[in-house]
């Protein structure tokens, strides 16, 4: 029985390195995990008025979260905190009061920047969440990805051995973090 995976990518452009960089995660992965990205772009923004009578979008995302048994986010940093999109998607995921989708679900984090400092500061501020809604994150290893636009060919191919060998030992670890609940 694989377990679920909902894997949050937080950049929304085409040629996104942290879209390309899950799906190497994905690729990567051991077998004991199946995972798919769930898309966050056309939610809505957050409104406790509009979720008297949920959106298709609020209530499709809900579900979709709701039926996995982790959450892997993947995301840039804009600003020195996540971008907006992502904490949309995290807020709309933590309502109706009560009826969070998050809490228990096993997490971690992947931030990707073409900055050498790795998105670090996207990384904690999304942990700071995690801890207010109950998600267990993997500590160890840290994912932070650097010199983004170094690391893939004009077709998108990862070119750089080290991050790939990375991203396995990323996603062994991250099995045996779901695995271990
Ligand atoms: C950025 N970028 C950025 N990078 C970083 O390391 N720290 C930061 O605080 C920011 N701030 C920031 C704000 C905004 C509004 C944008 C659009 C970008 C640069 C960012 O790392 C770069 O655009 C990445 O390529 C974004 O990830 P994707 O879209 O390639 O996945």
């Amino acid at each position: 029985n694989k377990k679920k995976i909902a894997v949050l990518v937080g950049s929304l452009r085409k040629e996104s390195f942290n879209r390309k960089v899950a799906k190497q995660l994905i690729q990567l992965a051991p077998d004991s995990l199946e995972l798919e990205i769930v898309e966050i772009g056309k939610l809505p923004h957050y409104d406790e008025d509009i979720d008297q009578n949920p959106p298709a979008e609020y209530v499709d995302f809900r579900n979709k979260v709701k039926a996995a048994d982790g959450v892997l986010f993947v995301t840039p940093e804009y600003n020195r905190s996540i971008p907006g999109v992502l904490k949309n998607a995290i807020d709309v995921g933590s309502r109706p009061y009560g009826q969070s989708v998050w809490g228990g679900k096993p997490g971690a984090v992947v931030s990707v920047s073409v900055s050498p400092i790795g998105g670090f500061g996207a990384n904690h501020i999304l942990r700071q969440s995690m801890v207010f809604l109950d998600v267990p994150m993997m500590q160890q290893p840290e994912g932070y990805i650097g010199g983004a636009h170094t690391l893939f060919d004009e077709k998108g191919v990862l070119v750089n051995d080290d991050t790939r060998a990375f991203l396995k030992r990323y996603m062994d670890a991250y099995a045996s973090w779901v695995n271990s609940f």
